[in-house]
C-alpha cells in the first residue's frame, strides 16, 4: 500500500487526521513527531499515534539542530518580523519540513501530510519547504480538506472511530511553543482592544509580579555564539532553556502584536520569548561595539529582509542562503561579554566588553587624555555641508 508520513503533534487535529487519511486516501499512515521545545512524552505520543491507526511512529529530538541551524542564524541576522516577533514558530517549520521529507524518503512514501489550517502562515512554510526539498512528494492537508465545521464535530468523529482523545476543557487559545518562544492567539485575544488576561501567558510572570530586586545575567559570546551564562559553559539549547526560566521569572520578553500574515489578513498574536529577547539584545549590543557604522546600518536593512524571508516560508532559498553568508562574514568579531539586568519586564544594559571593541575611550572622552583631533572638525563640517550652502 502507498504511504503517507504525517507530521503528528498528538493533538485532536492530527489524531483525527491519522484516521481520516486512512479512510479517505486509503494510505498507510506513518507518524512523525519532532521535539523542539514543547514538552511532550514520547511514550504517550507513540501509544496515541498507534491507537489512532498509525503503522509506525518516528519521534526525534531536534532541539540541538534547531538551535544550531535555525535559531543561531536568525540570532546573527537580528531577525524580527515587523520589528518585533522573534520568529519562534516560523523558524521551527522549515526544520519540521526538512525532517518530514527525510522520513518520507527513507520510508519511500509518496505523500506527506500536516495539520495546518488554510488561514495560517504555517501551511505555507511547511508546503513550500517540502516542495523545495522534494517536489515529487504529494501533500495532504486534512484540515483544509475535511468537512468538520467545529471542534465538536471533530470530537464526534474521533469518538465514532474510537480514537483515544482526552476531551479536556480546551484552552480557548491556539498555542505554538518551542525553545525560541511561544505564540498565543484566538479566544478573547481576537479583540485587539482586549488586554490579554493573566492566564493567556505561559512562560512569563506579569512584570509587576516579578521580584522587586533585579537579577543580573552575564552572557559570553564566542564568534557570535552564546557560550557561557553567568560564567558557566553551556550547550546552546541548555543556555536558551536557562534564560527562558530566569527571563520568565522576571517577566521579560512579552510582546502583543497586530501582524500582517502572509495570507493577507491582520492577526493579533501575543508572544513570549524571554531567552530570545535577552540573547537578541545582548548580541545586538555586542555587535554595536565591534562593528563599524556603515556595516551596522546596512545590516539593518538586510535583517528586515531576512525576517520577512523566514516569516514567508522562504528558508530554503538562494536569497536566504546569500544573506546568511553576509551575516556570518563578521561574526568572528562578536566575541566578548554582555552583562544585563532583568528588572520587572525590562532588559537593561549593564555593561559590555570585547577584545575586538572599536570603542576608543581616548577618542570618546570629555576628560583628560583626549586624543581626538579637535582642529579637524571645522574642515570636515565645511566640506560635509558644502553641497547645501544657499547660493
Ligand atoms: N503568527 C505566528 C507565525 O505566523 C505564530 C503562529 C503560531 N500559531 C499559533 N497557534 N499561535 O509565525
Amino acid at each position: 500500500m502507498s504511504k503517507v508520513v504525517l507530521a503528528y503533534s498528538g493533538g485532536l487535529d492530527t489524531s483525527c487526521a491519522v484516521a481520516w487519511i486512512k479512510e479517505n486516501y486509503g494510505l498507510d499512515v506513518v507518524c512523525f513527531s519532532a521535539f523542539i521545545g514543547e514538552v511532550k512524552n514520547a511514550l504517550e505520543l507513540r501509544k496515541r499515534a498507534i491507537a489512532c491507526g498509525a503503522k509506525k511512529v518516528h519521534i526525534v529530538d531536534l532541539k540541538s539542530e534547531f538551535a544550531r541551524d535555525f535559531i543561531l542564524p536568525a540570532l546573527h541576522a537580528h531577525a524580527k518580523y515587523e520589528d518585533g516577533y522573534l520568529l519562534a514558530t516560523s523558524l521551527g517549520r522549515p526544520l519540521i519540513a526538512k525532517h518530514l521529507v527525510a522520513v518520507a524518503q527513507r520510508e519511500k512514501a509518496e505523500y506527506v501530510a500536516h495539520g495546518c489550517t488554510a488561514k495560517g502562515n504555517d501551511q505555507v512554510r511547511i508546503e513550500v519547504g517540502v516542495r523545495t526539498l522534494d517536489p515529487n512528494l504529494k501533500i495532504i492537508a486534512p484540515l483544509k480538506e475535511w468537512s468538520f465545521k467545529s471542534r465538536e464535530e471533530e470530537i464526534e468523529y474521533a469518538k465514532s472511530r474510537g480514537l483515544p482523545i482526552k476531551v479536556t476543557k480546551k484552552s480557548p487559545y491556539s498555542i505554538d511553543k518551542n525553545i525560541w518562544g511561544v505564540a498565543i492567539e484566538a479566544g478573547h485575544l481576537e479583540d485587539p482592544w482586549a488586554e490579554p488576561s493573566a492566564e493567556s501567558y505561559m512562560m512569563t510572570v506579569p512584570p509587576e509580579r516579578a521580584p522587586k530586586r533585579p537579577a543580573y545575567v552575564q552572557i559570553d559570546f564566542s564568534k557570535g555564539v552564546p557560550v557561557r551564562l553567568n560564567g558557566r559553559a553551556l550547550p546552546l539549547v541548555s543556555l536558551i532553556e536557562k534564560l527562558n526560566a530566569v527571563g520568565g521569572r522576571y517577566g521579560v520578553g512579552r510582546l502583543d502584536m497586530i501582524e500582517n500574515r502572509l495570507v493577507g489578513i491582520k492577526s493579533r498574536e501575543i508572544y513570549e520569548a524571554p531567552a530570545a529577547a535577552i540573547l537578541m539584545y545582548a548580541h545586538e549590543s555586542l555587535e554595536a561595539l565591534v562593528l563599524d557604522r556603515e556595516y551596522l546600518h546596512y545590516k539593518k536593512l538586510l535583517s528586515q529582509k531576512y525576517a520577512e524571508l523566514v516569516y514567508y516560508g522562504l528558508w530554503f532559498t538562494p536569497l536566504k542562503e546569500a544573506l546568511d553568508a553576509f551575516m556570518q562574514k563578521h561574526q568572528w568579531r562578536v566575541t566578548g561579554n554582555v552583562r544585563l539586568k532583568l528588572d520587572r519586564g525590562n532588559i537593561i544594559m549593564a555593561g559590555r566588553k570585547s577584545p575586538h571593541s572599536l570603542y576608543e575611550e581616548k577618542l570618546a572622552t570629555y576628560s583628560k587624555g583626549d586624543t581626538f583631533d579637535h582642529t579637524a572638525a571645522n574642515g570636515f563640517i565645511k566640506l560635509w555641508g558644502l553641497p547645501y550652502e544657499k547660493k
